[in-house]
């Protein structure tokens, strides 16, 4: 039976749920994490739902053999389409992006306006839509994939001609709706904000999925109270693919490189 000082898991399709690592490490400094990035079969944005449901599975029952506490789905496209079915399989609290995600963009949009960022699988899916319907009755929810700009950010290209070209092409049609408001509905977007800020205009509130989620996984610690009153032991993070490049490309995304990442079988 997990307790205060158990772990938490994090689940990713890779490195991008390192985003949301970062945030819930500023804002819970005294909890132990497992993270898990099934970097053999990143990405999963293109995935048909199904099978990112299997993935997801396989990926949640190796985290709940450390008897983690909560089980924190970092992943959009995952959280999108396997939640309910993580659920059923998880004997401790799930939580995901999606629903923090939608409930900050419910919470600022002045206009009812809001735009959902994300892979194809997240947007093809509607969950943003879904959730942000019920929580903010009447509002218009524009959706586009943005599937290029997940290896911008894993190649460090998070500002300058390229981004900015592809963040137009993606962008240009949401900034004509008018929006207020817009979701960065995928792990790796966060890196990109200073381009995507500047194609939407200073107006155009974004919000951070990452954010959002510690936010909410902070709260449901304290409500169910089983917050950590001190660090229990080190972090590790685990991979089923390339530990080396996982190593490298962390600093990108956490300002340092993670050194303590350890290889494990692929669920192949
Ligand atoms: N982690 C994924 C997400 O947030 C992006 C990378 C992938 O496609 O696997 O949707």
């Amino acid at each position: 039976m997990p307790d205060r000082s158990s772990p938490i898991g994090i689940f990713d399709s890779g490195i991008g749920g390192l985003t949301v690592y970062r945030r819930l490490l500023e804002l819970l400094p005294n909890e132990r994490f497992v993270y898990l990035g099934d970097t053999a079969r990143y990405p999963y944005g293109p995935r048909s739902a199904e099978i990112v449901k299997r993935f997801a599975v396989q990926g949640a029952r190796f985290l709940l053999d450390f008897d983690v506490k909560l089980l924190v789905v970092a992943c959009n496209t995952a959280s999108s389409v396997a939640l309910d079915t993580l659920r059923e399989v998880s004997s401790t609290p799930v939580v995901g992006v999606i629903l923090p995600g939608a409930r900050m963009a419910s919470r600022v949009t002045k206009s009812g306006r809001i735009g959902v960022i994300g892979t194809v699988g997240t947007i093809r899916s509607g969950a943003y839509k879904r959730e942000i319907s019920v929580l903010a009755k009447g509002t218009e929810i524009y959706e586009v994939p943005c599937p290029l700009f997940v290896p911008l950010a894993e190649e460090g290209f998070f500002d300058g001609e390229i981004p900015e070209m592809v963040a137009h092409y993606y962008l240009d049609g949401l900034k004509e709706k008018g929006i207020d408001t817009l979701v960065l509905g995928c792990t790796h977007y966060p890196l990109l904000k200073r381009v995507i800020s500047r194609v939407m205009g200073n107006r155009v509130y974004l919000v951070d999925s990452a954010v959002a989620a510690a936010e909410e996984t902070a709260d449901l610690l304290s409500l169910k109270g089983i917050a950590s009153p001190e660090r229990s032991g080190e972090d590790i993070l685990y991979v089923t693919d390339a530990p080396e490049r996982f190593r490298t490309v962390s600093k990108l995304f956490m300002g340092y490189p993670i050194d303590n990442v350890v290889k494990i079988e692929p669920f192949l």
